[in-house]
């Protein structure tokens, strides 16, 4: 199966990738990860994206397709993806199809998250994530058990450097304004699966997993 999880920035995409790799045992590819990860790295990538980045902008389409397709080719995204974060433009849409397309594969279900943008703020003022594998937390919804370590890994719990509010402000904006697109888009080919995102984090992953026929036992 190969999913796309779109929604705003705080809708919950990656939270709810974590479940579904769990329920589904395919594997999760965040674009924002890959991202920092090559910024972590100082690989040349992570140099060319990180101005992008710090500035809350869409890192250029070419850079960003290049990048996730050369990833969707590795042995473990074979049995199936699910992509977070890509595609948000309707170019890299087009062009995540025909590398599918090629791959003899297809998306099959498109989710969005819908969250009103009131909500989005709060939620990633307070997001932490781990060093190590940035799984995701917050202080409010989601605390880890002991403060500022990854329950999964022992890492250092630290703040994104686009989350600040007016970091945020500038990517809910790109998001309304430009990766709402990539919604239509696949509506137009009948793949949109949407979900209320604004309700608490075992609600969504249940609603999300009858939205895909799949039995909600396990999801968390
Ligand atoms: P990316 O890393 O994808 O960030 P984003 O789009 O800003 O999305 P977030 O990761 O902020 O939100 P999320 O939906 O994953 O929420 P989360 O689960 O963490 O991209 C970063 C940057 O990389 C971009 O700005 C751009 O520069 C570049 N980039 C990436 N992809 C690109 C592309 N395709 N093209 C061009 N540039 C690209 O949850 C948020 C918080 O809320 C957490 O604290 C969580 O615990 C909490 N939470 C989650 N669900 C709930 C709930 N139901 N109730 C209460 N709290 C909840
Ligand atoms: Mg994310």
């Amino acid at each position: 199966m190969n999913l796309l999880l779109i929604g705003a920035q705080g809708s919950g995409k990656g939270t709810q990738a974590s479940v579904l790799v769990k329920r589904l045992g395919i594997q999760h590819l965040s674009s924002g990860d890959l991202f920092r990860s090559a910024i972590d790295q100082g690989t040349p990538t992570g140099l060319a994206v990180k101005d992008f980045i710090d500035r809350g902008e869409l890192v250029p389409d070419a850079l960003t397709i290049q990048l996730v397709v050369d990833q969707l080719k590795l042995p473990e995204f074979q049995p199936g993806v699910i992509l977070d974060g890509f595609p948000r433009t309707r170019d890299q849409a087009r062009a995540l199809d025909k590398a599918l397309a090629e791959l003899g594969r297809g998306i099959d279900r498109a989710i969005y998250l819908h969250v009103p943008r009131e909500q989005l703020m709060d939620r990633l003022m307070g997001r932490y994530v781990c060093v190590a594998h940035q799984h995701v937390y917050n202080l409010k919804s989601n605390p880890p058990q002991v403060a500022g370590v990854c329950d999964l890994d022992g890492s250092e719990l630290v703040q994104r450097s686009d989350d600040k509010p007016e970091k945020i402000e500038r990517r809910l904006q790109i998001f309304f304004e430009q990766t709402i697109q990539v919604v239509h888009y696949y509506r137009a080919q009948h793949k949109v699966i949407e979900i209320d995102g604004n309700q608490p984090i075992a609600s969504v992953s249940t609603e999300l997993l009858r939205g895909l026929g799949v039995a909600a036992e396990g999801a968390a």
